[in-house]
């Protein structure tokens, strides 16, 4: 017996919305120096499924570790907070998150899981509703980096807002102070944030995270000019660029790049532009922080936030810390 299924779906970012976004991202990010795009613009559907193929490589244990250390410490999570509501930045396949929510207990649960992917969105909502049919669920399409509004929750009962698979790794510093800080105050006196986060190891290790033997991660790297093609009308020829991952130390962040293998001049007729490209000129496409413990609770504390517990697997390097606000 399954009782009457509650899921809601509110699309932020209609056409206007998103082009708009990408338009004023890509023609700022091609024309300064180096070249620089935001990550966001990946996950379209075929973005989405590239995503989920990585989660499974050898190179790329860090979605793995996390889920392992929620295998382990969801229950104890589940008692800490008590949460009737779940809130998930960047949920993507919600794959994980279902420990949670089984720990949290489903039924009459509001989980609003928060995506620039409306196929994740779709996919995962489907099979969640399907899942869990006491579950209260409502799919946001809104861009994080940006302020959006949440579907209204019940004012009883504490909140959880998760945001894992490293994602906050996708903000660089100064950006990421601020972006904590706005998570920080969305909470409540007995609210929770639970963060994830890949933690420095050795540049072998994360350089080969991202530049995996089957070339997965380059497709996934170069899903971002298909997207822009479609998008914005441009004539990126994926065959003319390599994609790189090079660890920057200074800022303890990879760095995904693409190489242009020759000179060319590209089209975004979308935009108005031509954009050079000189032989070997490189393209940062995604910036993924990697974190000491001591440094993220630095920050954290600087943002408002005080640390309820960590749980670390320090093999995969790998930590979730659980928060509240001070
Ligand atoms: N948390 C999931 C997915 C991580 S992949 C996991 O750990 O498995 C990153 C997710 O964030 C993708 O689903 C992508 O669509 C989403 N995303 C990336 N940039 C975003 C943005 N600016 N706003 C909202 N979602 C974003
Ligand atoms: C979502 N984000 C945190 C992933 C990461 O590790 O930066 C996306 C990714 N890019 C390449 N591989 C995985």
């Amino acid at each position: 017996m399954t009782g009457p299924r509650s899921y809601g779906y509110t699309d932020t970012l209609d056409a206007e919305h998103y082009t708009k976004a990408l338009r004023a991202d890509i023609s700022g990010g091609l024309t300064s120096i180096p070249k620089s795009t935001a990550p966001t613009w990946f996950y379209d559907a075929r973005g989405s499924e590239l995503f989920e193929e990585i989660t499974q490589l050898p190179e790329y244990p860090l979605w793995r570790a996390e889920l392992g250390l929620l295998q382990l410490h969801a229950q104890d999570i589940a008692a800490r907070t008590g949460a009737r509501s779940l809130v998930e930045l960047g949920s993507g396949s919600s794959t994980k998150s279902k420990l949670i929510i089984e720990a949290l207990d489903p039924s009459g649960l509001h989980y609003i899981t928060v995506d620039v992917s409306a196929d994740a969105l779709h996919q995962a909502g489907a099979q969640l509703v399907q899942d869990y049919p006491g579950i209260r669920l409502h799919a946001l399409r809104a861009d994080f980096t940006a302020p959006f509004v949440l579907p209204a929750l019940p004012d009883d009962g504490s909140r959880l807002i998760a945001f894992l698979g490293s994602t906050l790794g996708n903000f660089r510093r100064p950006a990421r102070g601020p972006f904590l800080r706005g998570l920080r105050d969305t909470l409540r006196p007995q609210d929770f944030l639970l963060l994830g986060a890949d933690l420095v190891k050795t540049e072998e290790e994360m350089t080969a995270a991202y530049d995996d033997a089957q070339g997965v991660t380059a497709e996934f790297n170069k899903n971002l000019l298909h997207v822009v093609n479609r998008e914005l009308n441009a004539d990126f020829d994926p065959d003319t660029f390599d994609h790189v991952s090079v660890w920057n130390g200074t800022e303890s962040l990879i760095e995904m790049r693409l190489r242009s293998r020759v000179e060319q001049l590209v089209k975004v007729r979308d935009l108005d532009l031509a954009v050079n490209f000189t032989r070997g000129e490189e393209w940062i496409t995604e910036r993924s922080a990697k974190f000491t413990l001591a440094g993220l609770q630095e920050e954290m504390t600087a943002a408002g936030l005080r640390t309820n517990e960590i749980w670390a697997d320090k093999n995969a390097g790998f930590a979730l810390i659980l928060a509240t606000a001070h």
